[in-house]
């Protein structure tokens, strides 16, 4: 079915295979303008080798092309345009997408592979913030993606669950804590208690002694440090499970910094024994001179481990336990020194598989443009967020459909839809300006928008009633239809593109070019008249319902058949 590649294939053996075929997939375009047909392949690479002007290779290249798939072949200066034989190009589209179903668009680039993602990785004991937010849901869309490319996709939380706080919680819960209070809103309990411990260290320095004594406790083991790290672990976890299923999102492994406690000794002696390990000013480093970087530190004066440490050791342990192709890290920006020499480090060790390691960073949510935190007093508490931006969407459903009958569960698709899409429309490096009142819009760039043409589809299919068996014998040609079924053709590379660049945001970007183009289609075409072609019009229906489902699944959102 794959129009490009036979386009490929005829420039191919009109050049004499002066160039392969795979570079001239890579030379073909996309025109910019319909006038221009719908592929493009422009000759001015070939001029030096063949000693001609482009213009005259375009026109000696165009008069040898000629195949059943291909409308009009034309010369247009140095391009060699190709008009599609739109007929059968959409009757080969309809065909394919109505059998393969949510299938379609499936790539084997990762056949066989396993990546790794870690992502979302909030703290225990302080709130999920906005970061862990866009983290959670532009790592959940990554691992979707590289699962459609038939990558195998491990889903790591890597918990900030260890850490001099603990003693600091340890000793405030003991004064000042309360167990019903914990669990009944731990992370609100204990960032409280957090707080009150640094209000009181002021005048009182003892108290940080009693944090530092409680925290070798809990290194060495000590029972009732261990204890109440771990009931603070489980309550905060918890906590974070419910926003997770909220967000419909799941994890393979939840072992975070804690984890590493016990195997970060093999891992220093490991630098140590390649000779990598340096002391400087008391500390052992890794030395990055020539990567022109900051040494990495491994292990400060008092023997306490560091944050590099653990990732260093987590990658060594990953690698054994998954054998990734890819080990993928979705963290803020912020922390792209840190990774850098994660990585270097790890290749200076002569692991050659580090080059597979990527720092996937993004930008802020911004509120009013300035940056929105959970910390300090100001708490927005993420569960809140969601469940006001469900409470909008079913006051939206109740306006525009009132008689639904699953309300509840299609405001919460919506609503939870709305916050994701709105997330990963826009290219992860950049900031995101948070607004409810925008994002849960039926109309315009929302996730609701491309949910809502969605079900407006999916009731015509209803109306229609024919069970969807439709003998596809011929395609469509009218104009409408043409970008639809254009839109449709690129969904592959859609996805190998997004995947690629670890961009969501083109799979968000593509959905929102598809349903304005079918809205088009939908308000200026009669679909169920009876005029002849309804078969193919209706394919043309259902293979957008399944695109769009299937597209918004990969970002990590439900479609609701009516709303
Ligand atoms: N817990 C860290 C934070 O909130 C993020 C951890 C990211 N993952 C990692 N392997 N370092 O900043």
């Amino acid at each position: 079915m794959d129009f490009i590649k036979t386009y490929a294939e005829q420039i191919t053996n009109s050049l004499d295979d002066l160039l392969t075929l795979d570079d001239v997939l890579e030379l073909i375009e996309k025109p910019r303008f319909d006038d221009q047909g719908d592929l493009a392949f422009p000759c001015f690479t070939l001029a030096k080798q063949l000693r001609k002007s482009p213009v005259q290779i375009a026109q000696e290249i165009a008069s040898k092309i000629d195949h059943p798939y291909f409308e009009k072949i034309e010369a247009n200066g140095p391009y060699v345009n190709c008009f599609l034989n739109k007929s059968l190009a959409s009757q080969k589209i309809f065909q394919t997408i109505l059998k393969e179903k949510s299938h379609y668009g499936s790539l084997a680039l990762g056949n066989g592979k396993t990546i790794t993602i870690d992502f979302s990785s909030p703290n225990i004991a302080k709130p999920f913030s906005m970061g862990h937010l866009r983290s959670t849901v532009i790592g959940n869309a990554l691992a979707n993606i590289a699962e459609k490319c038939g990558y195998e996709a491990i889903r790591i939380n890597h918990l900030g669950d260890w850490g001099t706080q603990f003693g600091k919680l340890i000793v405030a819960y003991k004064l000042w804590g309360n167990e019903e209070l914990v669990k009944a809103q731990p992370i609100k309990e204990l960032l409280s208690l957090y707080v009150k411990f640094h209000e009181e260290a002021e005048s009182d320095p003892d108290l940080e002694n009693e944090a530092r004594k409680w925290f070798k406790w809990l290194e060495e083991g000590n029972s009732e440090a261990q204890n109440l790290w771990k009931w603070f672990r489980d309550e905060s976890l918890h906590e974070f499970t419910k926003i997770y299923s909220l967000l419909n999102v799941h994890f393979d492994s939840y072992n975070g910094e804690a984890f590493y406690n016990d195997k970060m000794d093999d891992t220093i002696q490991l630098i140590k024994k390649k000779g990598l390990l340096t002391l400087s000013d008391g500390a052992q480093v890794v030395e990055l001179k020539e990567y022109d970087f900051p040494p990495c530190l491994i292990m400060k004066k008092d023997g306490a481990t560091l944050y590099a440490t653990r990732d260093i050791t987590a990658a060594l342990y990953r690698k054994e336990t998954y054998q990734f192709d890819k080990a993928l890290y979705v963290v803020g920006q912020e922390q792209s020194l840190h990774f850098k020499q994660v990585f270097l480090v790890l290749e200076k060790m002569g692991y050659n598989w580090a080059k597979g390691m990527v720092h996937i960073p993004f930008g802020f949510i911004l509120k009013d443009g300035k940056k929105m935190s959970t910390r300090k007093g100001k708490v927005v508490l993420l569960d809140e967020v969601i469940a006001e931006a469900i409470q909008m969407a079913k006051m939206n459903i109740e306006d525009k459909n009132p008689n639904l009958e699953n309300k509840e569960e299609v405001a919460h698709m919506v609503g939870v839809g709305a916050i994701i899409f709105h997330d990963l429309k826009n290219e992860r490096q950049n900031s995101v300006e948070f607004s409810l009142e925008e994002m849960i819009k039926f109309e315009g760039t929302t996730g609701p928008y491309v949910q809502y043409t969605h079900a407006r589809a999916c009731s015509i299919l209803r109306k229609a009633d024919n069970d969807h068996k439709y003998s596809v014998t011929s395609g469509l040609n009218d104009d409408y239809s043409w970008p639809v079924i254009k839109l449709l053709m690129e969904f592959t590379t859609v996805i190998e593109k997004s995947f690629v660049h670890y961009e969501p945001s083109q799979i968000a970007k593509y959905l929102l070019d598809l349903s304005k183009e079918f809205n088009k289609y939908y308000s200026h075409v009669k679909i169920l008249s009876n005029e002849s072609g309804m078969e193919s019009r209706l394919a043309l229906v259902e293979a957008t319902t399944i695109i769009l489902k299937e597209g918004l699944r990969l970002l990590g959102l439900k479609a609701p058949d009516e709303m």
